[in-house]
């Protein structure tokens, strides 16, 4: 049996085997920012296939920190019967699900969270909508690690195994890591340290709140590619530690933020993209996109050097693969040889929800994502998550 069918327990939540969806923004929810009906049909089918870990599409938890206007919520206790219905849904396959925890701090915009976005640091705009960021103060800060810890309580009422704290791809949480992001010469800045302090606070208050039992995973970036330097390998590295010392029980390592195109590498459906952009920015969006296409071009498992470089640091804290997962053999290899423990995908999961299914009844021997991403133009565009490789529908 390979051993990506193999269990793996992370803090005491046992896992059947080495596949993880990784977080993927459906666009289903409502203005509320509630789960609908469409959006737990489409979990229900992942879990049938028998994916180990399902981690559902980011979910703000503070209504400042909602970065697109289909995103669910966890930011109330009113949104936490939705959320339990998607968690009994795919608890009945004997699965597990942790929900993943995001304030999208500069990357939304004041059309959808009604205020100025916040940010580390103000002086930079969002590069999709060109909105300008505020600078957070003290209190501002504290109100958001507690609004962390609060979505993670409601995530264990709502019976979640495990939440993920989104420190990713430019969202707040990401930003703050960042040197790019963060300028700040107080004690949230200034040094590695500094700019490290947001997140071990809200790791520790969040494990005030939680069951002892349940784990609390974390999504970071190997690599900003920011216009200037953001996070690197190694600066990534020095937080594997960090957290790995504040008690975190796995990490996800991912790349990118709304910059370039480095999150989803593949094809940059430039048309489709524009679409998504107010006309004036277009003619400017073109070129950037022409620029970061060689940049960005498809390469299997993109984040595995760096990675390579960040899990010694990481110990025993298991880590979690993502970014251009393909083939069968390919990821066994990663787990056989320890490179990770888990691997993770977004893209073949929307192309083939079935594909774990596939791969262990030796049906399938990669996954057929193409990394088109036109699938990320229609979450762009507000259209639902699926695959759209022949093309969205007239918008
Ligand atoms: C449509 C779409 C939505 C995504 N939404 C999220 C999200 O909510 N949270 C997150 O951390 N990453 C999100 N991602 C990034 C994926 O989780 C993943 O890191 C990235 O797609 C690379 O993995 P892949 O090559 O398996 O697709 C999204 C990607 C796509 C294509």
């Amino acid at each position: 049996m390979s051993m990506l069918f193999s269990p793996v327990t992370i803090r005491t939540m046992e896992i059947e085997n080495r596949f993880v969806h990784s977080a993927t923004y459906e666009a289903m929810s409502n203005e509320k920012g509630e789960v609908t009906d469409e959006l737990i049909n489409r979990y229900k089918t992942l879990a049938k296939a028998g994916i180990g870990l399902i981690i559902p599409g980011y979910l703000y938890v503070h209504p400042a920190g909602r970065a697109v206007r289909k995103q669910a919520g966890i930011h109330t206790d009113e949104m936490i019967p939705g959320l339990r219905k998607l968690v009994e849904e795919v608890h009945q396959h004997g699965v597990k699900i942790a929900f993943q925890l995001v304030h999208g701090g500069m990357q939304t915009s004041k059309a959808i969270i009604g205020q100025t976005p916040l940010a580390p640091s103000s002086g930079l705009r969002n590069p999709m909508t060109f909105d300008k960021c505020k600078e957070m103060t003290q209190l501002e800060i504290e109100e958001t690690i507690q609004a962390f810890s609060q979505a993670a309580r409601r995530a264990a009422e709502a019976g979640a195994d495990a939440v993920q704290l989104h420190g990713a791809h430019g969202y707040l949480l990401s930003e703050f890591l960042s040197p790019f992001f963060n300028r700040r010469k107080d004690s949230w800045g200034g040094s590695d340290e500094g700019r490290f302090r947001i997140v071990k606070e809200v790791i520790q208050e969040t494990r005030k709140v939680i069951p002892d039992e349940m784990p609390i995973l974390i999504k970071i970036n190997t690599n900003d590619f920011t216009p200037k330097e953001g996070v690197t390998p190694k600066i990534a590295k020095k937080y594997a530690g960090w957290l790995r010392n504040v008690g975190i029980d796995a990490v996800e390592l991912s790349c990118g933020t709304f910059f370039t195109f480095h999150v989803v590498r593949g094809e940059i459906p430039s048309k489709e993209l524009m679409k998504a952009l107010p006309a004036w920015m277009r003619p400017l969006a073109k070129l950037q996109f022409r620029k970061l296409r060689p940049q960005c071009s498809f390469v299997e498992a993109y984040n595995l050097a760096a990675a390579e470089i960040i899990k010694p640091e990481l110990g025993e804290v298991p880590l979690l693969l993502v970014g251009g997962m393909r083939r069968l053999s390919h990821m066994e290899g990663l787990v056989e040889r320890k490179y990770t423990d888990l691997v993770s995908m977004s893209r073949p999961f929307i192309r083939e929800p079935l594909l774990v299914k596939r791969f262990r009844e030796g049906k399938a021997e990669q996954a057929s994502c193409i990394s088109c991403n036109k699938c990320f133009a229609a979450i762009a565009n507000g259209l639902p998550v699926r695959c759209y490789v022949d093309g969205l529908p007239p918008l």
